[in-house]
């Protein structure tokens, strides 16, 4: 099944040219890393895949319809989220995204704390129910970011930039959690990172973002020195080794 179709993609903030001719599908059940460095649009590329930046609509589908139909069928955890001073405790911080709540907490059924309960035992947080979230540390923080994105069962989610407070030992812990949820639901996750190190033992396929371009392949076909060079339109060194990712600018 095709979750995301961009065919000759134009992405634009206001008048600007964000990202152009963007040309390719996503399947179910992948994990994709999304890489890219800071400014290159990757948070302006998932908020197209959001239908938050309208787009023309016969250039990108979603489950094989406009972004904003899809939405009910798309988990995201936004870039920037500060919740140190977030009062509200884990169970009612998930209940005020549950049906699409927007503003304050909404009038809870009992299949609606049913389901808060059970994505909240899917990123294993029960613990963090009755824990407000100013007292979390970010790892605990972003499992229920995540328990969040999973209400009203998504068949893909985007996560953008999910690590950027985290020490490396809790983003480890995360990612192997995203990984689990990934296979045991056969979820399709984008997630964007200007470091692919974390992710290269799990990620299926990678976008490469840069001078308004994206291209999406297997991370040994689209990460290597003369790929990127092309990418970036000046001259770029890829070092592999079995586990690590190094790019450079080559002078
Ligand atoms: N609201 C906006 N209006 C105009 N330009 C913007 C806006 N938001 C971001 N930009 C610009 O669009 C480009 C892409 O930004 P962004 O998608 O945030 O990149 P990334 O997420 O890769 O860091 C940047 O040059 C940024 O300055
Ligand atoms: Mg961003």
């Amino acid at each position: 099944m095709k979750v995301i179709e961009c065919q000759h993609l134009d992405i634009r903030l206001g008048s600007r040219l964000v990202l152009s001719q963007l040309d390719f599908n996503i399947k179910d059940n992948q994990f994709i890393g999304v890489f890219g460095p800071n400014g290159s649009g990757k948070t302006t590329f998932m908020k197209a895949l959001l239908g938050i930046i309208p787009c023309a609509i016969d250039e990108i589908k979603i489950f094989g319809q406009p972004p904003r139909k899809a939405r009910k069928h798309i988990g995201y955890i936004p870039q920037y989220r500060d919740m140190e001073t977030f009062r509200l405790k884990g169970r009612d911080f998930i209940a005020t995204s549950i049906r699409g709540h927007k503003l304050g907490l909404p009038f809870l059924t009992k299949q609606d704390l049913h389901h808060i309960d059970e994505v909240l035992d899917q990123v294993h947080a029960k613990d963090l129910a009755d824990i407000p979230l100013s007292e979390m540390s970010g790892g605990q923080r972003q499992r229920l970011l995540l328990a969040q994105a999973l209400l009203g069962h998504p068949k893909l989610i985007i996560m953008d930039e999910p690590f950027g407070n985290l020490d490396p030992k809790w983003v480890k812990i995360i990612l192997s959690l995203i990984k689990e949820l990934q296979e045991q639901k056969k979820l399709t996750i984008l997630l964007s990172t200007h470091d692919l190190n974390p992710l290269m033992k799990v990620m299926d396929q990678v976008i490469c973002i840069g001078n308004q371009k994206a291209i999406l392949g297997d991370v040994d076909r689209v990460m290597t020195s003369d790929v990127l060079t092309g990418l970036y339109g000046f001259p770029i060194e890829v070092v592999k080794t079995d586990q690590h990712l190094f790019v450079t600018t080559a002078c």
